[in-house]
């Protein structure tokens, strides 16, 4: 049971071909959405608009499990587990299979008219900026084998997969565009792939591949202010009202929580996490300290 040609195809099995736990709960996580949506297809089936219900599933999830992506790299940081890397792939491919889904779905409700899909994709912006991104995607998991790895070089791979960041940014753009109402989750949605990208940004700066809890808790504050400032900004634009008008009403809670307040929020529980980690590691002796006495 130890030729890779079979493993290849069971998910749930690491490269040495043991079942991993971490890889299982992977495609659990992957799988939920899907799952969801069959226990809820009467429901959806009997909605006013069920393939557009269904199209905005799809969408949504691919641009969460696009982010839960990349926040591997962070991630396997923060709480000092390098395997977490041996599920990005897996959630690479499962961010292209719901986005494929997506598109799938607008092909129906174009009433699989070849024509038609065209004819709109052309027409609208959101569309045409949400097709470059799913080309992006496309290619990025055409490029993802072992085989392809090779082909291109670890240089030139690694060059063509940091299309990623600008695939996220058409992808939010695309999300806000057709967003008519409230922008309130597209907002935290970007200010969480702000963080992810400020994550880079900092660690690249500060010439480092581990952040210090101090770097993580300034990241979260900056991304925090920007994200009310770009709020108020963007809401101050979109219905003529002076930003310092929106920002007054960042701490009354009963119109809602702000995303600056959510994305303050998400990465105070982060910035906690790497400090208890942070304070364990530093409590035990390192193995060649252990090994000396
Ligand atoms: C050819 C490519 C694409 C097409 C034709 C397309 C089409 C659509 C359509 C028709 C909607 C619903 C709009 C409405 O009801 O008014 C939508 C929503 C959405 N799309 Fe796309 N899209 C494409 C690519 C993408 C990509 C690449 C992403 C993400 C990486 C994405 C993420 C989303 C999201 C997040 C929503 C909103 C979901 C929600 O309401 O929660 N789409 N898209």
């Amino acid at each position: 049971m130890s030729d890779p040609a079979i493993h290849s195809w069971q998910l749930w099995r690491d490269r040495r071909g043991r079942v991993s736990i971490l890889r299982l709960v992977t495609l659990a996580l992957l799988l939920t959405p899907l799952a969801k949506a069959v226990f809820q297809a009467d429901e959806i089936a009997h909605g006013a608009r069920p393939l557009n219900e269904l199209i905005h599933r799809a969408g949504f999830w691919a641009l969460v499990f696009l982010g839960v992506t990349l926040a591997i790299t962070p991630f396997r940081r923060i709480i000092r587990y390098g395997n977490l890397i041996d599920v990005r792939r897996m959630l690479g491919v499962g961010t292209f299979c719901y986005i494929a889904a997506h598109l799938a779905l607008f092909f129906a409700d174009q009433s699989y008219s070849l024509a038609k899909v065209f004819h709109e994709i052309t027409h609208r912006v959101y569309l045409i900026i949400g097709a470059i991104a799913w080309l992006g995607l496309a290619a990025l998991a055409a490029t993802s084998t072992d085989g392809m790895v090779r082909r291109l070089g670890s240089l030139r791979w690694r060059r063509l997969h940091q299309a990623i960041y600008a695939i996220a940014l058409l992808g939010l753009i695309h999300y806000f565009q057709q967003t008519k109402a409230d922008v309130t989750v597209p907002t935290f949605a970007a200010s969480l792939f702000l963080w992810l990208i400020g994550y880079r940004v900092l660690a690249w700066w500060q010439d480092t591949s581990e952040l210090s809890t101090l770097s993580l808790l300034g990241l979260t504050i900056v991304v925090s202010l920007l994200t009310f400032a770009g709020e108020a900004v963007g809401i101050g634009i979109a219905f003529h009202i002076s930003p310092l008008r929106v920002l007054e009403t960042a701490f009354d809670f009963e119109v809602g929580i702000r995303p600056g307040w959510q994305v303050l929020a998400a990465g105070l529980v982060v910035v906690a996490i790497d400090a208890v980690i942070a304070r364990m590691r530093s409590r035990t002796p390192r193995a060649h300290e252990v090994a000396a006495e």
